[in-house]
Formats: C-alpha cells, structure tokens, sequence
C-alpha cells in the first residue's frame, strides 16, 4: 500500500470552498477557443463517435448483434426481433450551433436563466426534471433532449404496470423531444425502459425514445476516467456534455454545481426542485464539475454558474 502512495502521488480533490474562490476569481469572463472546441471534437469523434453512437440503432444495432450492458461485469443483451423493431432507423441527430445542458443543480434557482436556455439552438436535460411554470424563469421550458432514468419510471410512476396516463401527461412537458433512456445499462433497467417505450408509442404523443448505446457510454466513461474521473459511473450530466461536445460549435452548461453554498456564500439545495443528495459512491460530481471548470477556463465550453441577468 505505501508503494502505491510513493508511485502517485496523493491526488486531493479541491475543497468546495477553494473551487468557489476559484470560480469567484476567475468571475464571469470568458472567452471562446475554437482551437479547444475542435481539439474536444476530434478527441470525442475519435474515441466515442457521440453523433453515430450516441443511441441505439437499426443501422449499429441490428439483429444478432450483442449489446454487452456497460453498467454489469458480464451480462448482455442479443439484438431480437422485439428490440430491432423498436430502436429508430439511423442517429436522428445533426450537427449543432448553439446548444445548452441544463443540469439540476439548485444553483439554477432564482438564476433568471430561462431566456438564455430557451435561445439555445439545441436544449438536453436530465432525469425528466419538473418544468412547472414556477421554474420558468430559471430554467427555461424548451427541451430538443430528455434523459430519463428507467429508476424513475419504477418509484414515480409505479413501473407503469396500472395506469400509464400520469406518465403520459406528465411527459406532454417536454413537447416532441426525444428521451433518452439507458436500456442496456443495468439490468433492472431494460422492463421498464422498455415499458416507458410502449406507453409512449400507444398514446398519441410527438416524443421520439432513443435508447442508450451501452458501447457509447463505456467510452464516455473511459475518456474521462483517462482525464481523472473515477466515479464508478458518470453522471448523466456529463454523458450530455461529451455528446454536446462531439456535436455542437458552442456548448453552454447551466445547473452543474454540485455544492452546497452559492458564489455569494449563500447555502442552497442540491436540486433546483428538492434537496434530495446523491448517492457518493457512485459519483463524484465535483471531480466532474472540476473537468468542466477546466473545459470552461480553456474556452471549449461555457459554464454558468451565476445570474443571467
Ligand atoms: O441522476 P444524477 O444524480 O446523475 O442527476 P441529477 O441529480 O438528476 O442531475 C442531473 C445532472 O446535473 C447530474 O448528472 C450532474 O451532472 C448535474 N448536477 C450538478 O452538477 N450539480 C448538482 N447540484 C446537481 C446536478
């Protein structure tokens, strides 16, 4: 164990308070790299191919084809009838100019950050997050992308085993997006993921549902676990950002602060809607939000972290 700590040396993770003096000091300037911002394409192209991998296809999914679940050690899915069925043609995404990740970080409460994240060209969000009028003028209410965890379908929605209606109507938020689910992950999740399909395709809805492609977010994983992220499994904000990056000329990220006082010392809640904490053992989101504040010093993204207005 001693040679361990004589080989690497000790890597400490800056206290919350030093990477808020940090973000204080730096302030609210910054300065677009189209050199960074085409250096984080080429290395996300190379290693993920966001644009083409991103889902689940009919074209790099077909039948036969052996989905390996990239959140179990050994267990995986052979692409069947049923499944090709359902998976769309080919990626129904395209390059991007402006787009805007929108986190759920409580620092998004009174940010008055709306405006600016409906104008985005492109809006992804996490975990079908509430939209309600009271959060409008925060987080804005145009949403392109939606992920959803197949955990919420089974504690919010009752596995949509009785009524599908709440769910339904409670999706009618999120326009004629596309949700994104990660249906090959874990193996509790594959039921449910593909329950949420069906409710969405027997009623009269515009979403469009994408599944997950589990060899994309093994990848993500790994191209940032190569850069110092070692959470046991990203977060679902960072796969969004590594697809942002891969396809959009400008990235702007909003709710990702994963502390619990604002720039101005103020505390606030882990969520813009509820203060419910994160499980630690399966991410480390400051160890992300310090990728992210790097990306942002170097202009390949902006992150937002203060005011709007
Ligand atoms: O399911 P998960 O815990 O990943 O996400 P969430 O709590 O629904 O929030 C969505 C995303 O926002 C997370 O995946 C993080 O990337 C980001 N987030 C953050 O950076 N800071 C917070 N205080 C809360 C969320």
């Amino acid at each position: 164990v001693l040679g361990w700590f004589y080989v690497f040396p000790a890597y400490r993770l800056p206290s919350d308070k030093e990477i808020v003096e940090e973000v204080l000091g730096l302030g609210e300037a910054w300065k677009k790299n189209q050199t960074g911002i085409d250096l984080y394409r080429n290395l996300l192209t190379e290693c993920c191919n966001p644009r083409w991998m991103f889902s689940v296809t009919k074209e790099n999914a077909p039948i036969g084809k052996v989905l390996w679940y990239d959140g179990e050690y050994y267990y995986s899915h052979t692409v069947n009838n049923e499944t090709y069925s359902i998976f769309v043609q080919t990626t129904p995404l395209k390059p991007l100019k402006k787009c805007a990740v929108v986190g759920n970080g409580g620092i998004l409460r009174h940010s008055k950050c709306g405006r600016d994240i409906n104008q985005a060209d492109f809006v992804m969000r996490c975990n079908l997050p509430p939209l309600k009028k009271e959060y409008l003028e925060d987080v804005g209410n145009k949403t392109h992308l939606v992920t959803a965890n197949p955990s919420i379908i089974e504690k919010r929605f009752q596995g949509l085993f009785w009524s599908r209606k709440a769910f339904v109507d409670y999706l009618k938020a999120y326009g004629s997006s596309f949700i994104y689910m990660p249906a090959f992950s874990m193996r509790p999740g594959t039921d449910p993921s593909l329950r949420a399909y069906y409710a969405i395709t027997d009623s009269p809805s515009n979403l469009t549902m994408l599944f997950a492609n589990p060899d994309f977010l093994r990848n993500v994983g790994k191209f940032w676990k190569a850069r110092g992220v070692h959470a046991m499994r990203l977060s679902t904000g960072l796969f969004l950002v590594s697809l942002a990056l891969g396809m959009c000329d400008e990235v702007t990220v909003y709710g990702f602060w994963p502390f619990s006082i604002r720039l101005d010392g103020q505390p606030i809640s882990h969520h813009y809607y509820d203060n419910i904490l994160p499980d630690k053992w399966i991410h480390t989101m400051p160890e992300e939000f310090v990728q992210l504040w790097h990306l942002h010093k170097s202009g390949t993204l902006r992150v937002k972290v203060g005011s709007c207005r």
